[in-house]
Formats: C-alpha cells, structure tokens, sequence
C-alpha cells in the first residue's frame, strides 16, 4: 500500500472514530426530560409550586434538565397517574396523601384521620419527623421515591344544603378521595361516600351524581365547585396535603450531581409551597365569599363538638387498618390528644 494510500485509510478510521465517541457525548447532551402530571388548576399552591420548580430546574441545570408540567388532569386522572409513574410513562406526581392506597401504601391515610392535625404547624412537624420518613420508605417497594410533602390546608366541607351538625349529612352521597379512613368519616356522618376522580367532581355535583364533597378552597375556587354548591361549612375536620413522588427506577438512573441539583430544587420549591398554601387558601375563601353563590359557615363551638364526638372512634376503629403505633407516634408530633378535645 502507498504511504499516501495508508494516510488517507488512517484518516478516515480517526473521522469514524471521531463520529462514533461524539454519539454518547450528542446523548449525554440531550435534555434529561421529567414529565410532572398533577390533577389541579396552576393557579393553585401545587400548581404553583410545580411551576416553580420547573423553573429553578431548568435555571440551575442550564436547560440540561426540562421539566414539562402537564396540570389538570391534562395527561392522567387520580387513578391513572399512579399507574403511569410506576409504569415510567410520567416520573413526577404530587398526589394527595388520600390516594396512596392503591399503590398500597395505606398507612398514608392516617393524615385521613379527623381533628387528627389541631395545630397550624401541626403538618409541618409531621412531614419532617420519623413518621413522615418512614411513610417515604415504605413507598421504595412500590418502585416510588417519596422527595417531598406539600401541605394545601384544612378541608372545608360543602352541600346543596346547610351541614351544621353531623344529622345534616344523613343520606348524602359525598364524593371522596380514595381513602378507606374518609369513607369511614362520611358513613359515621351518616352520609354515602362514593370515591370520583378530582377531575370529574365538578360535574358530579351538577348533575346530582353526588350531593357534596369535602375539599380546600383553593380547589373549590379554580375548579368553580361553588357554582354548584349552594352551603360551604367551615369544618375543619380534615386536612389536604400532597407527597412528590418520583419513578424510582428513572431517579436512581440519574447522575449523582443531577440528582443532587434536582433536591435542592425541591426543597426550594417545597418552602415556597408550604408558605403559600395557607394565603392562597385565604384568597380563595375570600373571592368565593365575594362570588356571592354560595353561603359560607363556620361551625358553633356546640356543633364542632358534635362533629368531634361523632369523628373520634375512627381513630379507634382505623387502628387495625393503619396499626395503632402509627397512630400513637403521629400523636407525638401532631399535637393531638384525645384528652385535648
Ligand atoms: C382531591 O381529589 O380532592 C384533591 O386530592 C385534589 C388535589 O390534588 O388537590
């Protein structure tokens, strides 16, 4: 072979090798894609804070990381969206802690349990305690990670008529989160619980397929519930509160320093999340009461009584559901005492 010959071969072996080592680096290159579905309004304190964490990602990695938001229900409803993250076709939720049991998961529902949070910091205590730790851990063998709660508030109540006293929910159809604990609040109210996607309530309750629901005013007022609700009941029997999750499998593959920017992202993301959730609620509150559609009503200290008497024995009756331990141990950093009401 001529030596000219030999050149040209070594020349085009080193433009092959070349093209071949770019290939990895061009993939290593292409943004790290993590869909983030979840069921409520933007303008929500868990829309928001989505949004702000897509953000704060796309800003630290310098677009090497893309985080699409999709709101709504645009992608998945309650049910599916589990089913999608364990399946990978999305990598990020932030479910209500009501909607853990059919990843099985149940223990969650003890934040379900009525009057079981009776202080405003009393949900802030229990996400940064060994409970709220430990409830992370039993999601590992579900193929979920657990990287953050996020609080929305105390639940409110509402119906077509005024709820007072617990005789007011007599014959009822509810419309709950998939939560055995709430299907056993509703049931001692004397109501009939009926579990409905998030996304399926407002019409629910116009077409009379269920008489009320319980929720958080931020949701009553994007998802406009007090169109089709003449009575809200300021109850504060319950609590709604939300865990990001992500698709194990996805979160371990990821490079460490990835991973790395992407918890500090979270936790930024969960302090916004935690402070807005309480204004936003307010605001909400006071633009439905401004609507002038609905009545809103807070409980006597007689009435509140009422429902706390009717409510308390869940606490009892979940024990062999959520195990008694739990509940004791979340006690210690609730606040709640039996004695105490
Ligand atoms: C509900 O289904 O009522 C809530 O969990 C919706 C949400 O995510 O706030």
């Amino acid at each position: 072979m001529s030596r000219s010959l030999t050149r040209i071969t070594r020349r085009v072996a080193l433009a092959a090798a070349a093209l071949f080592a770019a290939a990895p680096l061009a993939f290593a290159q292409t943004p790290i894609v993590i869909k983030f579905s979840h069921v409520v309004a933007s303008d929500t304190p868990k829309g928001q804070a989505a949004d702000m964490f897509k953000k704060l990602v796309e800003e630290r990695s310098k677009g090497t990381v893309k985080i699409e938001v999709y709101p709504n229900s645009q992608l998945y409803k309650d049910k599916e969206e589990m089913e999608a993250l364990q399946l990978g076709s999305v990598q990020m939720l932030a479910p209500s802690l009501a909607k853990f049991a059919p990843l099985g998961v149940k223990e969650f529902e003890v934040f379900d349990l009525p009057f079981i949070m009776p202080n405003e910091d009393s949900f802030a205590k229990v996400s940064r305690s060994p409970v709220g730790a430990k409830l992370f851990d039993k999601l590992e063998t579900k193929g979920v990670k657990g990287l953050a709660y996020w609080d929305n508030g105390p639940h409110i109540m509402s119906a077509n008529k005024p709820l007072h006293v617990p005789a007011d929910f007599r014959g009822l159809k509810m419309r709950i989160q998939s939560s055995k604990v709430l299907d056993a609040q509703m049931r001692a109210l004397g109501a009939l619980p009926q579990v409905m996607a998030f996304s399926e309530l407002y019409q629910g309750l116009q077409t009379g397929v269920v008489d009320g629901t319980e929720g958080v005013p931020s949701n009553f007022w994007t998802q406009k519930i007090f169109e089709v609700q003449k009575h809200i009941t300021i109850s504060n029997h319950g609590h709604l509160a939300y865990a990001v999750i992500v698709n194990k499998k996805f979160w371990d593959g990821l490079p460490a320093d990835t991973r790395k920017m992407l918890e500090g992202a979270m936790k930024d993301a969960t302090d916004f999340e935690n402070k807005v959730a309480k204004q936003d609620n307010e605001k909400a509150l006071e633009l439905i009461r401004k609507s002038g559609k609905t009545t809103i009503y807070t409980l006597t200290p007689e009435e509140r009584g009422q429902w706390i008497k009717t409510l308390l024995p869940l606490h009892t009756e979940m024990q062999s559901r959520l195990g008694g331990d739990l509940i004791q141990e979340f006690y210690k950093y609730s606040g709640f005492s039996v004695t105490g009401h």
